[in-house]
């Protein structure tokens, strides 16, 4: 298993508070058997470079280094026009890919402006938006007609594990699955406590509601992410960097 949403890294956002709860973390990950997680620490770009960023990143996952547990390096990017000051992108991506894991701001409407930002930020930069936790946009969750539009303009969408576990969403959730709304699980594992890593009990959940194929599907996509490999032919407009395409 692979978990492409996380927030391990120490000293960076409101995940891990320090290398011990980090390591505690990556254990429980290990537990679930999950074999590799991406490090998707909070990039907002009204509060700081990419710059800073990175060098703030490199230092949080040289204290992580010795463990066993491989890790890649990406980030969680809140989408702001300040985007746009860049000449790319690239490394807050998912390393060695075009998939950049993209927060959009918590808004309760979402026009064909903001559409057409996220279309110049694909079409400027040739990256592959991950929508993360599209459950959290009560814009989006609710409207099928809104999601198939990102999918259309090649994003792929993201549910935090706990939307499976939580018995309210699940029904939802799952049906988006079973329809391909959902192309990729993560944890977006914060803690020990409130929000720790917990991938293994959604595809418990979703492989005895739905079916082990769906299981698969969830997780060869993130498989196929983190090798820079398009998911769907829709996500395939452009070449990713690394890839045989
Ligand atoms: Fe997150």
């Amino acid at each position: 298993m692979i978990d492409i949403h996380t927030h391990i890294l120490p000293y960076m956002d409101d995940g891990a508070k320090n290398v011990e709860e980090a390591l505690r973390m990556i254990e429980c990950l290990e537990e679930q058997g999950v074999q590799t997680a991406v490090c998707t620490p909070h990039f907002d770009p009204t509060k700081g470079s990419i710059e800073e960023f990175m060098v703030q990143r490199e230092k949080a996952s040289l204290a992580l280094k010795t463990f066993r547990l491989p890790l890649i390096l990406g980030s969680e990017t809140l989408y702001d026009d300040l985007l746009f000051q860049y000449s790319s992108l690239d490394h807050i991506c998912i390393h060695n890919t075009k998939y950049l894991l993209l927060e959009l701001p918590y808004q309760d409407q979402w026009s064909d402006y903001d559409f057409e930002g996220i279309e110049r930020l694909i079409n400027l930069y040739h990256i592959i938006p991950i929508i993360a936790h599209i459950e959290r946009y009560h814009f989006l969750w609710k409207n099928k007609k809104h999601i198939k539009r990102f999918m259309n303009l090649g994003c792929v969408m993201q549910i935090n594990a706990k939307t499976i576990i939580d018995k309210k969403k699940r029904k939802t959730a799952l049906h988006y699955i079973e329809k391909g709304f959902i192309d990729v699980i993560g944890s977006d594992s914060h803690n020990m406590s409130k929000r720790p890593p917990n991938l293994k009990y959604a595809f418990v959940i979703i492989e005895k509601e739905i079916g082990k194929s769906y299981c698969d599907r969830l997780q060869e996509n993130a498989n196929l992410i983190i090798r820079g490999i398009r998911i769907r032919n829709d996500v395939s407009r452009f070449m990713l960097r690394g890839s045989e395409f």
